[in-house]
């Protein structure tokens, strides 16, 4: 006992409860747990194989959202990262929302402090300003709209043409969908570690030995792999596009979590990840927050409560503005 009161009292500083777990068969605890306390645990499809198996739903930032916002669940266990923890108790407040590890952040939300971002837009007080769902409620709390990449084109053409835009933090995206909207919006300099770590010449010399393969990748990556590719998507768009592609053979640049998903929906497909600049230990690109979530830290998360995620109300009552105007936008 003496050691777990200690390891929540350390677990702002380390982020998780580090405490032994001997013997666990996590799958049936976790599975107990959900049902004793009606929890519901909700996976981003870059998370571990093993945690999208046992969550009750795998969906990308936007459908994560919407499920966040509608459960009547008493507790939501965010197998994802902070921001998308702290979009789901914004959205859902009198639920308890946890968070398996408290640092899992994200590398394109850190890109946007917010004293920086605020100075920016105040440079700019004519713009309208979206930003990606990928930043913190500070961020969200400065913004007039919200949005993904699975609707952030929506969004955007929503806004009358001439009114001009600040797009953050991604660059990556933000160019992308300058190009597609045939605007031009004013671009944060922000973006995602994961997403700039392909290789192109890397990935041309496999697009060589696999010459039949079809490049797809994600918005958020740098522009010379979007020039290539020959789908852009989010993960949900990614993976519907192999789903009903008549093609046999991808290579996909994104976070290397989703392959699992896609693996399992196209056992017929050969589906190779984008290789990585540094020689990683997957050939490919993963996201090291997102794989901070394990199956024990899942698992005493659900049986303590803890970390919890707590969002300032006057805070949230300003950052659940463009959140709800893009889900209104996204029905
Ligand atoms: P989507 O899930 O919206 O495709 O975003 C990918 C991502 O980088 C999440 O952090
Ligand atoms: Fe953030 Fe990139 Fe990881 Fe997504 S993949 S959580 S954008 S660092």
């Amino acid at each position: 006992m003496k050691t777990l009161e200690k390891a929540k009292k350390n677990i702002e500083k380390v982020g998780f409860l580090n405490i032994d777990t001997p013997k666990i068969d996590y799958v049936k605890e976790i599975n107990k747990l959900k049902k004793e306390k009606n929890a519901i645990i909700l996976a981003h499809y870059y998370q571990i194989d093993g945690i999208q198996e046992i969550a009750d739903f795998v969906g990308d930032s936007l459908a994560l959202a919407q499920r966040a916002a509608k459960t009547d669940a008493d507790m939501i266990v965010f197998a994802g990262v902070h921001f998308m923890a702290e979009t789901a108790k914004i959205l859902n407040p009198t639920k308890k929302v946890v968070l398996p590890d408290l640092k899992a952040g994200c590398s394109l939300a850190d890109s946007c402090p917010p004293a920086e971002f605020s100075a920016f837009k105040k440079l700019h007080p004519n713009h309208v300003v979206v930003t990606y769902i990928n930043c913190s409620a500070e961020i969200k709390a400065l913004s007039d709209y919200v949005c993904t990449s699975s609707n952030a084109k929506k969004i955007i053409d929503s806004i009358p043409k001439e009114t001009p835009i600040i797009f953050a933090p991604d660059r990556n995206l933000g160019a992308w969908l300058n190009n597609e909207t045939g605007r031009e919006m004013l671009l944060w300099d922000g973006a995602c570690i994961v997403h700039e770590a392909f290789s192109i010449d890397k990935l041309l010399d496999l697009h060589k030995e696999h010459p039949n393969a079809e490049l797809i990748a994600h918005p958020e990556s740098e522009a010379h792999m979007l020039k290539v590719a020959k789908y852009i998507g989010s993960t949900s768009g990614l993976l519907k596009h192999v789903r009903e592609s008549d093609k046999k053979e991808f290579i996909v640049a994104t976070e290397a979590g989703i392959l699992f998903q896609m693996m399992q929906e196209n056992p017929d497909k050969i589906i190779i990840p984008a290789p990585a600049e540094e020689d990683n230990t997957c050939a490919c690109s993963e996201c090291h927050f997102m794989k901070m979530n394990t199956m024990q830290k899942l698992y005493l998360s659900m049986k303590y409560e803890m970390p919890s995620i707590e969002v300032d109300s006057e805070l949230a009552k300003k950052a659940i503005l463009p959140i709800n105007r893009m889900l209104e936008l996204s029905k």
